[in-house]
C-alpha cells in the first residue's frame, strides 16, 4: 500500500522585505545576502498572523483546492517550535477554526525544524497500521522564525505554514517511511528558552551540526537492505538556500562526487525546490516542505515516476532521511492546485516597518482583543468558512486568544 503526501498548500504573511533593502539598512553588501546566503525576500508576519492563523488558513486553501473534505480527517497533528500556548495545542485551534470531526485525534508535535516531519512520520504510521479505518491525516508546520534584529541570523528569518494532507493512493508523493534512516544527539546548536520570542543560536556550530545529521541519517538510510541511493532530486531542510548547497556538496561527496562534480549537479537536483524558500526565508517546520511544495510546483509533471531524496533537520537534534517518489498524475494535479498562489498576493514593506512589527512582537500574546470579541466557537457568525483568512485579534479577559473570520472581525 502507498502512502504520502496526497495534497498540500502554504500561507505566507501578507508582508516581506526585500533583502537587499536589509543589507543596505544594515551596512552589509547585498551579494553577501543573494549568494553568501541564497536568500532574497523575507516574509514578515504581522500581529494578526500568529502560528495559528498562518495554520487555520493554509489547512483552508489545502481543502478548497484539492477537492478533499474536512469530514474525512481523523487525525490532526500539527509541528510547530513557535507554539502559542504552553498546555493547548494549535492542532486543537484548528479543530475548530476548520470544522473537524470531533472524532479526529488531535495534537501538537515539538522538536525544533523537525516537528512536522513527526507528525508526516506518525500519520503515515497510523495509516499503515490500520487505524485510520479509511480516513485521512492532516498535518500542518506552522511558525514564525525570529532572531534578535541586527545579528547574523536576522536575514535568515521567515514566516509561513504548510498543510499536508496524508492518505492511501497520494496524489503527489508516496514516502517510504520504513526506510528512513534516523539520526539525534544533543547539542546546543539552536534553542529558544521559554521567555524568548527569539531564537538563540551558535550559527557555524549550527551548520556543522546539521551536516554532520545529515551523514548520520544517510548512513542511516543506506546500512538498510535494498536501499537505493539513486535520486532524480533532493529536497532539504531551508534555513537559507546556501544551506542547502552546502548539504548537497556534502551528501554528493559521501557518494563519492567531488566538489566540483556536486556543484554542477546543484542546478538540476536541488536547486527547483529553493524558488519558493528564497522568497519566504526559514519556516522552521514547514522549510522542507516548502522546498517540496516549490519542486512539485515546478517540476512535477517532468518527475512522474522519478525517486527523490528528503531530508528533515531539527535543531537540537535529530534529522530523517527518506526516500519518496513523485506519483503518475502529479503534474496536473500540482498545477490545479495553484501552489505559488499565495506568493503572487503580497505587499513590500520598508525595513522601519519590518523593524516596528518586530519591536512590538513581546506584546503580541498579551495584546487585549477588541472588547466584547469572544474566543471562536464554532456556532453561529462563527461557522467555518473555507472561503475566508482567520486572523488574531488578541487575549479576551480571561487571557483565551480570539480568532475570526476576517469578514466578521
Ligand atoms: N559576497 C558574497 N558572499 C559573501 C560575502 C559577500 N560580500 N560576504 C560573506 N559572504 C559569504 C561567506 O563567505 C559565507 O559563505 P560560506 O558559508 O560558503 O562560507 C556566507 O556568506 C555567510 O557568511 P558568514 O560565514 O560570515 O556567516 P554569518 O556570520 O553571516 O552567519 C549564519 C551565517 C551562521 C547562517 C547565520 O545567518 C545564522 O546564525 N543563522 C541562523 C542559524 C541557521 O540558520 N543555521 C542553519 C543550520 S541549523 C538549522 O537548519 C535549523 C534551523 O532551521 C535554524
Amino acid at each position: 500500500m502507498q502512502v504520502g503526501i496526497d495534497a498540500v498548500s502554504f500561507a505566507v504573511p501578507e508582508g516581506y522585505i526585500d533583502l537587499g533593502e536589509l543589507a543596505e539598512a544594515r551596512g552589509i553588501p547585498p551579494e553577501k545576502y543573494f549568494s553568501g546566503l541564497g536568500v532574497r525576500q523575507m516574509a514578515v508576519a504581522a500581529f494578526h498572523e500568529d502560528p495559528v492563523a498562518m495554520a487555520a488558513n493554509a489547512a483552508r486553501r489545502l481543502f478548497r483546492q484539492s477537492g478533499a473534505s474536512v469530514d474525512e480527517v481523523g487525525l490532526c497533528i500539527v509541528g510547530t517550535e513557535t507554539a502559542v500556548d504552553h498546555a493547548k495545542p494549535v492542532a486543537v485551534y484548528l479543530h475548530s477554526l476548520l470544522g473537524l470531526p470531533s472524532t479526529c485525534r488531535v495534537f501538537e508535535t515539538k522538536h525544533a525544524c523537525f516537528g512536522g516531519t513527526a507528525g508526516i512520520l506518525h500519520a503515515i504510521d497510523w495509516i499503515r497500521s490500520g487505524s485510520h479505518r479509511g480516513r485521512s491525516a492532516l498535518v500542518v508546520c506552522t511558525d514564525i522564525a525570529r532572531y534578535p534584529l541586527q545579528t547574523a541570523g536576522e536575514p535568515t528569518q521567515g514566516a509561513g505554514a504548510v498543510a499536508m494532507l496524508i492518505r492511501e493512493r497520494p496524489r503527489l508523493l508516496a514516502i517510504d517511511a520504513a526506510r528512513s534512516g534516523s539520526y539525534a544527539r544533543d547539542v546546543y546548536d539552536f534553542w529558544r528558552p521559554l521567555a524568548r520570542k527569539d531564537a538563540l543560536t551558535d550559527g557555524h556550530f549550527s551548520v556543522q551540526c546539521y551536516l554532520e545529521a545529515l551523514s548520520g541519517s544517510y548512513q542511516a538510510f543506506r546500512s538498510q537492505p535494498g536501499a537505493s541511493d539513486a535520486f532524480d532530486r533532493y529536497c532539504y531542510h531551508v534555513p537559507y538556500g546556501k544551506m542547502a548547497r552546502k548539504a548537497h556538496r556534502h551528501l554528493r561527496g559521501l557518494q563519492g562526487l567531488d566538489e566540483a562534480a556536486a556543484d554542477a549537479q546543484f542546478e538540476q537536483e536541488v536547486a527547483p525546490s529553493l524558488i519558493f524558500p528564497s522568497l519566504v526565508g526559514n519556516v522552521y517546520t514547514g522549510s522542507l516542505y516548502l522546498a517540496v511544495a516549490s519542486l512539485l510546483h515546478h517540476q512535477a509533471a517532468r518527475l512522474e515516476g522519478r525517486p527523490i531524496a528528503l531530508f528533515s533537520y531539527g535543531s537540537g537534534c535529530v534529522a530523517e532521511f527518506f526516500p519518496a517518489t513523485v506519483q503518475p498524475g502529479a503534474g496536473a494535479f500540482a498545477a490545479a492546485l495553484q501552489l505559488d498562489q499565495p506568493l503572487t498576493q503580497r505587499t513590500k514593506l520598508s525595513i522601519p516597518a519590518y523593524e516596528s512589527i518586530r519591536n512590538a512582537d513581546d506584546t503580541n500574546d498579551t495584546r487585549q482583543a477588541p472588547p466584547g470579541m469572544e474566543p471562536w466557537s464554532g456556532q453561529g457568525t462563527d461557522t467555518p468558512s473555507l472561503h475566508d483568512q482567520v486572523v488574531y485579534l488578541g487575549i479576551d479577559t480571561a487571557e483565551r486568544r480570539v480568532y475570526k473570520n476576517r469578514t466578521t472581525a
